[in-house]
């Protein structure tokens, strides 16, 4: 029925109204907090290009954990800044680097919360790059090795969900092989399945000092410009054997979440990344925009796309503004 019968303002007339036909919304329980392991102890250092965001040693990550527990927010993905990298990235996988550390501890102060950790090389490679490199390329297949170590290492200590962000071909088949076999058939993959060459992992490579020393990582992250390649990078990693997938960076890539979620039925993550996080919070700080209607918008809106859950460096803001009626 056209105007005057149908008035879609009807629907929008008062709170409660809107309330009742509201289509998407955001809980603290979707949200998944991102932290920087460092070694150490009592070190917390804030992140210049990421306010309010720390790179925490391993003795205070329970109490961060708990503050986030209270805050409604279930999981955390870790990062490691290790001691020392070499060629290889040997530390991102020995039995006591950073994260692996980092992993027992939380798992043993704060069980309830679900662990993911990143499984790549890039933070601990001497060449800031995502695998191994040979003749300055990177060596997919001699990559998958050291992947599968990784993840191992992290199921070993008890992580509940491993997290490969490297995108190397078959490396979720590769480690889900390596898992079982070792008897961790209990423990999930959320790949990072449709992973873009982006500008806006600015900030993080400062966080995590996993800047590439030459070249940049066009020979495995995506081209912003694909649409279809995402797809099949998708549908690769579910038939691999991937529990959940994600899609990275988020804002600039609402079409390729909502790709994802008609392409499973499996959980979809976005990664709501560091550069995306600084521009809200410079433009903020600047006085120029609302910070927690931008933010609450943002996160509803990669909800809205299809996303179930979201990892995010506003948790922590955005839980505390959806338990205070957002
Ligand atoms: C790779 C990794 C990166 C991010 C998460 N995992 C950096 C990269 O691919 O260069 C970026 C996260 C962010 O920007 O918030 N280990």
């Amino acid at each position: 029925m056209p105007f005057p019968v149908s008035r879609h303002r009807r629907l929008r007339a008062s709170g409660s109204i809107r309330r009742m036909v509201r289509e998407t919304e955001l809980n603290a329980s979707d949200l998944i907090y991102p932290v920087f392991v460092v070694p150490g102890l009592d070190v917390q250092m804030e992140i210049r290009a990421m306010p309010g965001c720390f790179q925490f040693s391993q003795d205070l990550l329970a109490g961060e954990a708990a503050s986030l527990m209270d805050l409604g927010i279930p999981a955390v993905l870790l990062f490691g800044v290790p001691q020392a990298k070499d060629e290889r990235g040997s530390e991102a996988y020995a039995e006591d680097g950073v994260v692996q550390r980092a992993v027992r501890v939380l798992k043993k102060e704060c069980p309830e919360m679900v662990v993911i950790t990143d499984v790549c090389l890039c933070e601990y490679t001497s060449h800031g790059h995502c695998g191994v490199v040979k003749n300055g390329q990177i060596d997919n297949d001699a990559t998958l090795t050291l992947l599968e170590r990784t993840a191992l290492s992290h199921a070993a200590a008890g992580a509940d969900i491993v997290a490969p962000s490297d995108m190397m071909d078959g490396r979720v088949g590769a480690i889900r092989e390596r898992l079982d076999e070792a008897g961790h058939e209990e423990t999930l993959i959320m790949s990072y399945a449709a992973k873009y060459c982006s500008g806006f992992y600015g900030p993080f490579r400062e966080a995590a000092g996993s800047a590439p020393q030459f070249g940049d990582r066009k020979t495995h992250q995506m081209d912003p410009a694909n649409r279809r390649e995402a797809a099949k990078e998708i549908v690769t990693d579910v038939d691999e054997g991937a529990d959940i997938v994600m899609v990275k960076p988020a804002l600039a890539y609402g079409d390729i979440i909502s790709d994802a979620r008609s392409l499973t039925d499996l959980p979809v993550a976005a990664y709501n990344v560091s550069g995306e996080f600084a521009m809200v919070k410079a433009a903020a700080e600047k006085g120029w925009i609302d910070e927690q209607r931008v933010v609450l918008e943002i996160l509803t809106g990669l909800k809205r796309a299809g996303a179930d859950l979201i990892l995010t460096y506003h948790a922590k803001d955005a839980a505390r503004w959806l338990g205070e009626g957002g």
